[in-house]
This record gives C-alpha cells, structure tokens and sequence, in this order.
C-alpha cells in the first residue's frame, strides 16, 4: 500500500472513531434535553390551564373540566389528560386515556402495588410500539393542592430527531476527514518539494538558511560516514606506501604531514676517524613511522642529539632526509644538557616510562624535572607551529615525550588535526594517579582530536583515568571525551612494521646470513642459534630471558655445546642509574651462566653490547633458529614484527611474552610468562625441537598478518581518520562562522 493510501486509510479510520465516539455522546444529551423539554411544556399545559381547573375541580362530574382537559392535548406533543383526586380517582380524562396510567403512581404502572399517588412524578414507557413520557403534575388553590393531572406526551420524535443528528454527525465529519486528507497531501506534498529543492540548493553550496542547518550537518554527516565506509570497505587488498601516498593525495591533497618525536629517526654521529657516519636508533617509534614519513614527505621535528647533528643542518636546523632519497625534511631542535637531562632522562624517563610500565622500577617525579618537561614541550611545540604551511595542519604528536604539546600547539593552531599516538602501555588510573601532574598530563593529551594506543585495553585505561581525574564526559559509544566543549577521540592502533621491510631486501638470503654469523661467532653446523634483540633497558625482561636460557641448559643438558643464545643489547639511556645497574646485571648474570656452562670453543651467552644498524640485526634474525622476546611489559614489541618479517624462508620459531600488545595478534608464536622461567625454559625446549613443517606453518601465518596488517595501513587508518575529523571541523567551522560562533573541533 503507498504511504499516501496508508495515511488516508488511518485517517478516515480515525475520524469514523471519532463519529462513533461523539454520535454516542450526543444520543444521551439529546434524550435528556428533549424529556426536559416534554416536562417543560407538561408544566407550561397545567399552569396555562390552573384558573380554568380550580374552578371546574369540583363540579362532579363535570363535562367543563374534561373540555378543559380535551382542551391541553390540543399541544402536538400532549396525547392525553386526565384529572385525579389526592385520593387517586380519577375525575374525567380525555377519551383516549391510556387506563394503565389514569390516577396511578409510578409504581403501580410497573406492577406494584404501592400508596397512593404523590405528585409531581414523570417516567417514559413503551405504548403501542412507540415510547411517551407520562407525567402527574398537582394542581394548586393556593396553598391547597387539589388533586393532580396525568398527562401523556408522545415520544417518538426524540429517536427520529437523534437518528437525524447521528447523520448530520456523520456527514460532517466524513466532509471532514476528507478534506483534512486532501489538504494535508497537498500542504505535505508542498513542503517535501520545498525542502528537497532547499536541501540541494544548500548542498550545492547556496546561502544557507538557519532552520536548515541540524538537518544538513545530518546530511554531511551522513555523507561522510559514507564515504569513510566505502574508504574502510576497499581496504581489502594489502597497503603499500604507494596506496598511503594516495591515501593522503586524496584526503590531504599534497598538504604537509608534520610528525614531533623526540628521537630523530637519522642520527649524525662523529665517527672515531673524524667523519660523520649515519646512525638508524634503536627505536620501535623510529621503525614504524620512518617508512610513513617516507611515503608522506613532510617534517619531522626531533631533538638533535647525535654529536654531528648541528653541522650537517642548516642554521634553522633543517636537514633534507633520507640520504640520498631526501624526501622529507627533518627539523632538529637543540636543547641544553640541563633541558635535555630534566625533561628527557628526568621526567620522560625516570617518571614517566617506569610509571607506565608495570616492570617494578619506581617512578621519579621532581619538581625541576616537570618545570623541564613544559619548557621542552613548549620549545617543541613552537617548532611544530613553525613548520606548519596552514592554519588547519595534520600534526602527528608521538610518545610519552610530548604529553603536553596537544594541548600547546592547540592553542596557537586552534584548528589543526593533531593525533597522538602513545607508544608505550598507559597503566590504570590508580597507577596514573601516582603522577604529581597527572591532571596537567591529561588536559595537555586532551588538546589531541585522536589519542592513539596500541590496544582497546589501554584506550580503556585512558578512558578510566579521565573519569577519574577530570572533569569530562566520557562518550563510550563513540570512544571519546569531550573537554572544554572540544572532543577527543581515543581510538586503538596497532602498530605495525614495513612490509615488505626494505632491510630485509639488502640483507642476504637466510642460507647465506646463517653462514656468516655461525662463522663470526664460530658455530659449528650443528649449532642452534637463538638471538634476543633490545635496548638494554629493565622492561625488557632480558635477566629474566638468560634465566630461561640456563634453566634450559639444566633440564635438556645435551643442548650444552649446541645451543648459543646472542643478545644484541643496544645501550640505552645510560645516564640513568637503573639503566647501569641493569647494565651490570646482564653482564653478571650472563658471566654467572657462561661459566657454569663453557666449554673450550662453548659460550652458551654471547651478549653484543652495542649499537647495531638495521642490516646486521636483520642478518641475526635470519641466521637464528629462534628469537626470544621476553618484555615484562610492552605497549606492542616491535623486534617480534621484525623477526617475522626477516623470515622469508618462513622458518624460525618466535617465543613471545604474553605482556606484549604483539602477543594479542601473532598467536601462533609460542606465548610465554617470562617471569615463569620454567615456562620459558619449556617454550625455549619446544621452539627448538619443532619440525620444519610446524615452524613453516606458523611462520606463515604471521607473516600473512603482518603483511596485512602493516605499517602503511596503521598510518593510512589514523590518516583517514583525521581526515574525518578535519572534514567535521571545517564543515563546522563554516557553520559556526555563518552563526557568528567561535568553532569547535569535533
Ligand atoms: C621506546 C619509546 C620510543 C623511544 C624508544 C627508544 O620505543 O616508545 O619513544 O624512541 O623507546 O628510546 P630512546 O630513549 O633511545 O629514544
């Protein structure tokens, strides 16, 4: 049935409804008022004839008072009269009279016997088919009642009349009905037109007008959704840089990306011969979003801390990176050795990484440690504005360095898109809470229109302690909070590496790596190798790792002279005192197993304490029969990616701490609780006795999610993202503006 037919259907239902309603109501007010009418006139009749009656009351018999009587039923409605005595005789009555009603009460015409009549009364009974309203009425010398007189009116016209309203009733409301129908198709009709021309002017880009404007942010809301849906629909099919860099043509339309990090992803260092020699950090943050930045162009402003930074950057210090690519420019920041020890070893890696990392390391707050961290991140935020080409710049804030720059650069770049992504875990709130600064943390973080974190657990913890500490609304439906009448969406990411990585292209098959490392550290072809790759620091679990190594020396002794485990242990942050002690331990702790278990040309750990460069840890993961991973807390773990994706002979066995973000996607490594050396030891056993045909088929399958789910398509989501959100923005902001309101970021 058509929308238009349903609508007059319901309509005239209604209205019929309504007639039956209101025909029902009207049947019981128009018998009343025509039986007060009959009575009205009875009492009329008598009083019009009372002077005639006293004086022929008492004139037996007298023809004069049935005259008299004859006289009243000349009344259209008047049938017949009589005249009773008190005593209920009747003194003459018209010839007509109806006998059950001459001189008798009204209980005596129903049938029962009773006293003797007492005027005035009045009832309607059924007489010859048709209804009449008899009633006595007393007639009155004074103060002296004579005697009385039974009148009977007919009846029947009230059901004529009320049969006649009832039509009336239903005519008019059936006129009605109709032509509320017809008028409201007409009017609906109308204004759809209306509306629909209105609502393709304004998207088209007319004058807008005030009443329309709910509905066309609705509309572009909608459309948005849309197109985002259909953006996360063709996302089948893998993402490459080249599919990134269109990802951003079309969103971003060659508009500069700027991302702040602290550790600038090409170091200039000073070599011993006096040259400068280009250093890769070893950092997580450093291998995901190097490759981004390459697909992207941009600037990346870090803190130049290497030895030859200053001279190789121009006087603003910009220098074009990556050599002999230079495809983006790489702005450095300088920061005194007071600056650079409060806010990066002090307050960022004294406070802030043990804070968020359950890995038993007590967090150091100091005051002239805070008072850094703001200079620094003010001084780091200026610089981002610096480099920005518009008012409304995407902006790429990483890392627990930076927790106040949202909120800086927010102020000075009220409409830029700044997501922040947070690289390590962000613990509960009653952890946070251990922060003198946790509120001003959280309002700096909240300048972001995208927090990023590793997983849904941590964006949960995030969620949490806003409730906690602020005073915000936490949207859970949408996953974000909204402050100061701004939102923030907070949103997982996984972080993920290049794919393919384009180390593994220049490092050499893994027939030809194996042979070379089994030679450098003078293997025999029989040996097993397991290779551990880390900054040395306490979060890593490497005490924890060289535990499960001996434990495994213990229960399978045969591995003795067979199995070697190297770690490369990249020295990190050794300014710090818990970083030396760590620094001691490892080496205790392995000098304790190397010598519990050396024989002549045996070590079973052989630890690397130095900076190696990508190809050589790429050479190790090929060359290894298994790689350990044993972070006591890890926001993703990075190394694991990397092994996997060295792999291309899909061998190897990846042993995976279950405290890593990495743990909850590559399931198929061998997942372990690195505190349990037992456990790990067992895991250690098992990586090493698994078939060829076992390791191929997990090894596949993560290389298959890694592929998939790689670095390109954790930029490419949070791009698309912020594409979102900035859209929302400008759409806003041209509202708001027209309105004469100050904007607000979505
Ligand atoms: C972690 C942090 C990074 C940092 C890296 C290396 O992965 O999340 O922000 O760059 O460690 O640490 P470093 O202090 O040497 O930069």
């Amino acid at each position: 049935m058509s929308r238009a037919l349903r609508f007059v259907v319901a309509l005239v239902a209604g209205l019929a409804l309504l007639t039956w309603a209101a025909s029902f109501l009207v049947r019981g007010a128009t018998t009343r008022w025509f039986d007060r009418d009959l009575n009205l006139r009875a009492q009329l009749a008598v009083r019009g004839a009372r002077q005639a009656l006293i004086t022929h009351w008492h004139k037996d018999p007298s023809t004069d008072l049935v005259d008299l009587l004859t006289e009243m039923t000349r009344d259209e409605r008047i049938m017949a009269a009589a005249a009773c005595d008190l005593d209920g005789r009747s003194l003459g009555s018209t010839d007509d009279f109806p006998p059950q009603f001459l001189c008798r009460s009204p209980s005596q015409v129903a049938g029962r016997s009773g006293a003797a009549p007492a005027p005035p009364w009045r009832l309607v009974a059924a007489l010859r088919g048709g209804q009449v309203h008899a009633s006595a009425l007393p007639v009155l010398d004074g103060e002296t009642t004579l005697g009385y007189i039974v009148l009977v009116q007919d009846r029947s016209f009230i059901g004529r009349r009320e049969a006649q309203v009832r039509w009336f009733l239903a005519a008019a409301f059936g006129i009605l009905a109709v032509g509320a129908a017809v008028i409201t198709m007409i009017a609906a009709r109308l204004a759809w037109r209306g509306w629909s021309a209105e609502l393709r002017r304004l998207l088209r880009g007319g004058p807008q007008r005030p009443e329309f404007q709910p509905l066309l942010r609705d509309v572009r809301d909608l459309i948005e959704r849309i197109a985002t849906e259909k953006d996360a629909d063709n996302q089948d099919g893998a993402w490459t840089a080249q599919r990134l860099r269109q990802t951003l043509d079309r969103h971003f339309h060659g508009e500069k990306v700027v991302i702040l990090a602290n550790r600038e992803p090409y170091m200039h260092e000073r070599a011993a011969d006096g040259g400068v020699k280009i250093v890769h950090p070893a950092s997580g943050l450093v291998t995901a979003l190097e490759p981004v930045m390459r697909a992207c162009s941009g600037v990346w402003v870090a803190h130049g801390s290497a030895s030859a930074d200053r001279e190789t950057a121009d006087a603003a210090g910009r220098v074009r990176v990556p050599p002999g690519e230079e495809s983006y420019v790489l702005r450095r920041v300088w920061l005194t050795a007071e600056a650079e020890q409060g806010y990066y070893y002090g307050f960022s890696n004294e406070g802030l990484w043990p804070l968020c990392h359950v890995a038993h390391t007590r967090p150091l707050f100091r005051g002239d440690d805070w008072k850094h961290y703001q200079a620094v991140n003010q001084r780091f935020s200026d610089a981002v504005c610096e480099e920005v080409d518009s008012e409304d710049p995407v902006i790429l804030v990483q890392d627990y360095h930076f927790a106040l720059a949202p909120a800086m650069i927010r102020r000075r770049l009220p409409r830029a898109t700044i997501i922040t992504f947070w690289h390590i875990p962000w613990p509960n709130a009653e952890r946070i809470g251990i922060c003198p600064w946790r509120t001003e943390l959280l309002e700096g973080l909240l300048g972001s229109s995208i927090i990023g974190f590793h997983t849904q657990f941590h964006c949960n913890n995030f969620l949490e302690t806003v409730d906690r500490f602020m005073e915000a609304r936490i949207d859970r439906e949408q996953n974000a909070i909204v402050h100061l009448q701004r939102a923030t969406l907070v949103k997982p990411y996984p972080i993920s590496v290049e794919w393919p990585s384009r180390w593994s292209k220049q490092t050499p098959p893994p027939a030809e790596c194996r042979a070379q490392i089994f030679d450098e550290l003078g293997l025999g072809p029989d040996a097993i190798l397991g290779v551990g790759v880390d900054r040395l620091d306490y979060t890593k679990g490497i005490e924890e790792r060289l535990l499960a190594v001996e434990r495994l020396l213990e229960r399978v002794p045969s591995l003795c002279g067979r199995f070697t485990f190297v770690q490369l242990a990249a020295p990190s942050r050794t300014i710090i005192e818990r970083y030396r002690q760590l620094n001691e331990t490892v080496e205790a702790v392995a000098a304790r197993i190397n010598q519990r278990f050396a024989r002549p040309g045996y070590q079973p750990i052989v630890i690397k304490r130095s900076h190696h460069e990508p190809p050589t840890v790429f050479r190790y993961y090929r060359a290894a029969d298994l790689c350990y991973v044993s972070s006591l807390h890890d926001g993703m773990n990075l190394v694991a990616k990397e092994f996997i994706a060295a792999r291309d002979d899909e061998r190897g066995v990846l042993v995976l701490s279950s405290f890593t973000g990495a743990a909850r996607e590559l399931t198929e490594a061998l997942i372990v609780n690195p505190y349990d050396i037992d456990e790990a030891s067992a895991a250690l056993a098992t990586a090493i006795e698994m078939s060829a045909e076992e390791q191929g088929e997990r090894m596949r399958s993560m290389r298959a999610f890694v592929a998939e789910f790689n670095v390109d398509r954790w930029a490419g989501r949070m791009l698309v993202d912020a594409a979102r959100v900035r859209r929302r923005f400008r759409l806003r902001g041209r509202l708001d503006a027209q309105r004469g309101d100050i904007a607000t970021v979505p």
